[in-house]
């Protein structure tokens, strides 16, 4: 049963160092979604946050001489609150699983399935990864030159433990889980990400692990504090916990279950697969969605927090902008898909489509309404074949985005559609030459005129509102410019599924010409 509210998730990012691009990518795409969602005039919960448990996180603080709590709060206040902060992510909730509100009821989650039988102890023994914070089976990891078995994601050694534990039967889920994939075409996206999954059930699933006795930095295990909950299972219930499980019944049938789990390739298994299975143990609804992103690479490998580009989110924002840093990534990478970030893509896709076709488009506008007709928007006189399809192009541009970004998490295809529609506008505008029309100052001229820069005012009035999710800052520019606010209201309640429809914008709007939307930029940075 879907809740009322559109609920979104990013992974709560592990606190071990500061975010970098790869973090940053799947949190912007998180907030363009759910902004696009709001601007569908829908209830929207956006969640955020931060994994603060675990072996990793404990040797982070050993090594840099400070409590683990002490390392997180840091962290968390220095260097992940602010990013987001800083790169406009307009998320609702932020939850750290340190706070008492997550740990509480981690433990009367894990309570109820012991309860319930789904719990036993056994013994275990096998390779981790404290990268991963996961057991790896074989087919997980690769060697060494010298034959050292290192986990295929990190590229580091495992670890042999051997353990007394707590186990989830797991195991027992694999035909419950299958049966719900078959069911749920949409529920893992995309369809390689999907058919990962159902090739790793289908060879069966092992019993999981869900308690570290070895260390103690996590929720103790309620009926045997010797030992912790393991992370993953921690970290997963985040989803629940944020939204009022076992604490705020009504909130959470609100809220629960989330709509979309948005994460990296890495962590799918963790919320196909493990994630589903403790709900339907524990009788809570699944999830509508997961949704894995690709890995944004450096040099051919995935980019993470040992092989950075040695570029920070705010290098590029400092250089590019925070609206042009939101857009890149989205607009250069189809979702789902693997993709390299180069300074030189980002320069020139800057350059050609935000400066010259989007940014140039803006300001020539404002600027004629200014010149020919005193920054009064002029009424369009007489529409002819012309206008008819700049009319056209929005209604399609506005449904297509609408369907891209808000149904199919495909931003690419939606902010094509967008910036093809600019294309089209640049193109109507070279065509009419309003410049030229300018010249002939007879009624017949003047008509011609208004009717030209009527037209191409009000397909930036759609384009601004279609853009707001992915850039709000310029957006806002735009719609300031356009003297769009006294006469429809604020740009955030405006419909993107009312974007397409001719007509919105008033003649008589004050028209000024405001900053440029995307200055030339300096040059690169040494
Ligand atoms: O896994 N390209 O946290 P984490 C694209 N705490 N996305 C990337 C990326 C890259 N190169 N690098 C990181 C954890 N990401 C757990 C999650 S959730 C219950 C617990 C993004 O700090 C991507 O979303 O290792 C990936 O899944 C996530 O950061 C991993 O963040
Ligand atoms: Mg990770």
């Amino acid at each position: 049963m879907p809740s009322p509210t559109y609920y979104v998730s990013t992974p709560i990012y592990y606190v071990n160092d500061a975010p970098h691009l790869g973090h940053a990518y799947t949190t912007v795409a998180g907030d363009v979604l759910t902004r696009w969602h709001r601007q569908r005039g829908e209830k929207v919960w956006y969640l955020t946050g931060t994994d603060e448990h675990g072996q990793k996180i404990m040797r982070t603080a050993e090594a840099n001489g400070v409590t683990p709590q002490e390392w997180c709060d840091k962290l968390v206040g220095e260097a992940w609150q602010p990013l987001w902060e800083h790169l406009n992510i307009a998320n609702d909730d932020f939850i750290r699983t340190t706070q008492k509100r997550h740990t509480d009821r981690v433990q009367e989650f894990v309570q109820d399935l012991y309860d319930k039988g789904e719990i036993y102890k056994g013994g275990y023994e096998g390779p981790y990864c404290v990268g991963c914070e996961e057991y790896k089976l074989p087919g997980d990891l690769i060697r060494a030159e010298d034959g050292t078995e290192l986990c295929a994601i990190h590229k580091k050694p495992v670890e042999l433990l051997k353990e007394e534990n707590y186990f989830f039967k797991l195991s027992e889920y694999g035909p419950k889980l299958l049966e719900f994939y078959e069911a749920n075409t949409g529920f893992i996206q995309p369809e390689s990400a999907r058919n990962e999954v159902l090739n790793f059930v289908r060879q069966g699933l092992q019993d999981l692990s869900i308690s570290r006795s070895t260390f103690d930095w996590g929720v103790p295990v309620p009926w045997d504090p010797q030992h912790v909950i393991y992370v993953w299972v921690d970290a997963l219930l985040n989803y629940a916990t944020a939204v009022g499980y076992g604490a705020d019944q009504a909130r959470f049938e609100e809220v629960f279950p989330a709509d979309v789990h948005l994460v990296g390739k890495d962590i799918l298994r963790f919320h196909a697969i493990i994630w589903p299975a403790m709900l339907m143990a524990n009788g809570l609804p699944v999830p509508g969605k997961v949704a894995a992103n690709g890995w944004l690479m450096v040099g051919g490998e995935k980019m993470s927090k040992s092989n950075l580009t040695g570029i920070k989110p705010q290098d590029l924002t400092s250089h590019f902008g925070v609206d042009a840093y939101r857009w890149y990534f989205l607009r250069a990478i189809a979702f789902g898909q693997d993709g390299s970030f180069s300074w030189e893509d980002f320069t020139a896709r800057y350059t050609s489509e935000l400066a010259n076709d989007y940014g140039n488009l803006a300001s020539r506008v404002a600027a004629m309404v200014g010149k020919y007709f005193g920054g009064e928007l002029p009424a369009a006189a007489a529409d002819g074949a012309a206008e008819a399809a700049v009319q056209e192009g929005l209604a399609r541009a506005a449904a297509e985005a609408d369907r891209r970004i808000g149904d199919e998490l495909d931003f690419q295809g939606g902010i094509l559609a967008v910036f093809d529609f600019v294309k089209q506008v640049n193109g109507y505008l070279t065509e009419q030459e309003p410049w030229k029309v300018a010249k002939d100052e007879s009624d017949a001229g003047r008509a011609r005129l208004a009717t030209i820069l009527y037209t191409a005012a009000e397909a930036l009035r759609g384009v601004a509102v279609l853009l707001n999710p992915v850039m709000p800052d310029t957006s806002q520019q735009l719609w300031d410019s356009l003297g769009a606010e006294a006469a429809l209201g604020s740009l955030a309640d405006q419909r993107v599924q009312e974007a397409g429809v001719w007509g919105a914008l008033t003649p008589g709007a004050k028209v000024t010409k405001g900053a440029v939307l995307f200055p030339r930029l300096e040059e690169k940075p040494a």
